[in-house]
């Protein structure tokens, strides 16, 4: 279905809880999420119902994130549902990474298309500070097993944080020389709550290709093909380039600097029922306790309500979201 701007939502990203294993300063309060009651959340009834109306509608690619999708109870389950549900042509996780060893052979098994890996810095005692709790050994295991399982895609996501992660930017890039993944560097982005970041820490993506540069690395620009079509395509998040020789690309994900609201084709799902046209944006539409043509409806409605963009992002500002990141699954 197009939006009022003439945009095809065709991607759904579904937070399946706000619960993490993880608590990454940029993402998560200290103490973990706000109670919620079991009631609050939408049943497994209700996520796969929504999920048929949505491909119903022309929604082929899914992706499910948190939290991290992988603690949500009956997680294999809900994929294989999904995966069966006619018109569904991708599913996807964005994950921390650290319970893949655990569930890599079900994925497998059950045709998950791609899997990305969220992963901040190669050095444990860092790892340690922007988890807060993590360990970087079980998110390189995760990491390694999705390899090793030969999943179509994988990914890294690494958030730049100046000051922190900006001196590591080369030893990411040369693990696509190493391994077949694709690196992607994100722009933090200012959450509603989320993190101690002074003004500093925000770095545009840009820095990436000045410290290529810099070091003398060449790379060129790659041309993004559609995963469902195999066509070129305009509307991913990243900018990509490859260098020399690697086995994956390096991607510049650059909200702040360059949004890419204009090639927008997403629509949000959130563990407890809310459709949000827009990530920066606090306006929802519930989607819970709703009959199959309710949600029909209401789905419509999610889509002509997408703004043309949200407002301006920057280091200063806050962002309109209303909830942190781990409740919108980013
Ligand atoms: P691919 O399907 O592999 O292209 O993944 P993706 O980039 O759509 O998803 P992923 O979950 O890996 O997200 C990577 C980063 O992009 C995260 O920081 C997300 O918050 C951010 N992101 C995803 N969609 C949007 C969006 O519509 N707007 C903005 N501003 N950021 C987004
Ligand atoms: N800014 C940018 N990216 C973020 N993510 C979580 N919080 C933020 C933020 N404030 C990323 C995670 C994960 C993806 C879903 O979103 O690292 O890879
Ligand atoms: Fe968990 Fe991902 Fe948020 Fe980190 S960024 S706390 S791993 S949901």
């Amino acid at each position: 279905m197009q939006d009022s701007y003439g945009r095809k939502i065709e991607y759904m990203r579904i937070s399946l809880t706000e619960k993490c294993n993880l608590r990454c300063r940029y993402c998560m309060p200290v103490d973990g999420v706000d109670v919620k009651t079991h009631d609050d959340m939408l049943s497994e009834e209700e996520l796969i119902n929504i999920c048929k109306v949505a491909a119903g509608l022309g929604v082929k690619k899914f992706r499910l994130t948190g939290g991290e999708p992988l603690v949500k109870k009956n997680i294999i389950d809900i994929c294989k549902k999904i995966k069966s549900i006619p018109g569904v042509e991708e599913l996807c996780i964005t994950t921390n990474g650290t319970l893949l060893p655990k569930y890599i052979d079900d994925l497998k098994n059950i045709g998950i298309d791609k899997i990305n890996i969220s992963l901040d810095t190669l050095n444990e005692e860092k790892f340690k500070y922007i988890t807060r709790v993590g360990s970087l050994k079980d998110t390189l295991d995760g990491i390694k097993s999705a390899i090793d399982a030969g999943v179509k895609k994988v990914k890294i996501n690494s958030v730049l944080i100046g000051g922190f992660n900006d001196d590591e930017i080369v030893d990411f890039v040369n693990l696509t020389k190493k391994y077949p993944i694709d690196v992607r560097f994100i722009e933090l982005m200012p959450m509603y709550d989320s993190g101690d970041f002074k003004k500093d820490s925000f770095i545009p993506a840009q820095t990436v290709l000045d410290k290529l540069d810099a070091a003398g690395i060449k790379y060129k620009k790659i041309e993004r093909i559609d995963s469902v079509t195999g066509k070129p395509s305009d509307n991913g998040t990243a900018q990509l380039y490859r260098i020399e020789g690697a086995l994956g690309n390096i991607g510049l994900i650059s909200p702040l600097s360059h949004n890419f609201c204009s090639t927008c084709n997403r629509v949000r799902l959130t563990a407890d029922g809310k459709l949000k046209p827009c990530l920066h944006s606090n306006q929802e539409i519930n989607v819970k306790g709703l009959d199959i043509q309710e949600i029909e409806n209401k789905f419509k409605e999610a889509i002509m309500a997408k703004p043309a963009e949200h407002d301006y992002l920057s280091s200063e500002s806050r962002t309109k979201a209303g909830r942190n990141m781990n409740q919108i699954g980013g």
